[in-house]
């Protein structure tokens, strides 16, 4: 069988109701609705109930990537989840997923780690497996960070969402194909995104709950922001160049949505018209893994995605982290 004969069949997504809005953080932290709007394009954000749990968020972009697919759960041969915000430390939330679902006893497994660039990677993997066997697989991307994050760091609580999104791979006359994807790693600057806390370099200890350490995230904003537009920027132009197309050629970007200026210097590196671009930002705020295939339902949904149209993805996250991918419509 040929490459092109399999694609992704079924898009999904999900943000839990409760909307946050600045205001309200600023009830919470010293900061304001200016200064989130103006450092990030922030409005507000999902913020999931008490009750929800990631499995639960992954569960209801799942089952809608599903029926978008015309693919039961029982059908499913493999399941993967790209999260840092998992259901436990073990096992894994696609072996909660698979049981929510009632999928048969799939090969199951998550990708963590890789931050916001995490979902762009499983579809990455996912698309490699589908091809290599000839089977239906779901990849997920799901964060619940309001839950693991510190509500008294402005620096970073005021950044972060809950969401979820997912789509269904596998065979089909007319999928939509992945023409080109890349994916890099570059571990020497782990240390300015990252979370230690609950890790063997940094083992959970009373004194760190009393510090409020085990909820932090060992952030550097500025050069976080300069590395994510140049490794989102790069990764674009090398799946265009794989893949032996020009940016103009391109109909709709889906950038992960960390900062609304981040996103604009993309734009501005890429040479994009406005149109060419999508943000949500505004309305969820950084949902991590679960920010591109989100995006990526709103847009097909909203109808931004004409059959025919190329639409490129890109990511970048903790590690760093950072991956792209070329889709064919
Ligand atoms: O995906 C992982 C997380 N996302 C990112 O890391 C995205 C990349 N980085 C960014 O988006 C930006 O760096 C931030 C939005 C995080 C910060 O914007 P910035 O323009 O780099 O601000 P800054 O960190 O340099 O802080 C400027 C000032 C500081 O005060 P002083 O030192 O100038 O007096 C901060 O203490 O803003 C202060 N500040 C805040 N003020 C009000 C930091 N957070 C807040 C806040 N409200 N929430």
């Amino acid at each position: 069988m040929t490459r092109s004969r399999f694609g992704i069949l079924g898009f999904g997504g999900y943000a839990p109701e409760r909307v946050m809005t600045n205001d309200e953080w600023a009830e919470y932290v010293d900061t304001s609705d200016e200064w989130i709007t103006a450092r990030t394009g922030i409005k507000r954000r999902r913020v999931a109930d008490d009750r929800e749990t990631t499995v639960d968020l992954a569960a209801v972009a799942a089952e809608k990537a599903l029926a978008d697919a015309g693919v039961s759960a029982a059908e499913l041969d493999e399941i993967v989840i790209a999260t840092d915000t998992p259901e436990a430390y073990a096992p894994d939330t696609a072996a909660f997923l698979q049981h929510r679902l009632g999928a048969g006893e799939v090969t199951g497994y998550d990708l963590g780690g890789s931050g916001c660039a995490g979902f762009v990677l499983a579809l990455d993997v996912g698309m490699s497996r589908v091809v290599q066997r000839s089977r239906r697989i779901l990849v997920v991307g799901v964060e619940l960070i309001t839950r693991m994050m510190d509500w008294s760091d402005r620096a970073t609580c005021v950044l972060f969402g809950d969401a979820a999104g997912a789509v269904v791979l596998g065979p089909a006359e007319a999928p939509v194909e992945l023409l080109a994807s890349t994916a890099g790693t570059d571990g020497s600057q782990a240390d300015i995104l990252a979370r230690f806390a609950g890790g063997t370099r940094k083992p959970f200890s009373l004194e760190m709950a009393e510090r409020r350490e085990h909820l932090e995230i060992a952030f550097n904003g500025r050069e976080v922001f300069r590395q994510a537009v140049k490794r989102m920027s790069e990764a674009s132009r090398d799946v265009l160049e794989q893949a032996g197309k020009r940016i103009e050629d391109v109909a709709l970007v889906i950038p992960h949505q960390a900062n609304r200026r981040i996103i604009d210097s993309v734009r501005k590196s890429l040479r994009l018209g406005e149109e060419q671009i999508y943000v949500n930002i505004e309305d969820y705020g950084n949902t991590g893994s679960a920010s591109v295939p989100l995006a990526l339902f709103q847009a097909r949904e909203e109808g931004r995605i004409e059959p025919g149209d190329l639409v490129l993805l890109t990511a970048f996250g903790a590690g760093f982290h950072w991956a792209a991918a070329l889709l064919q419509f």
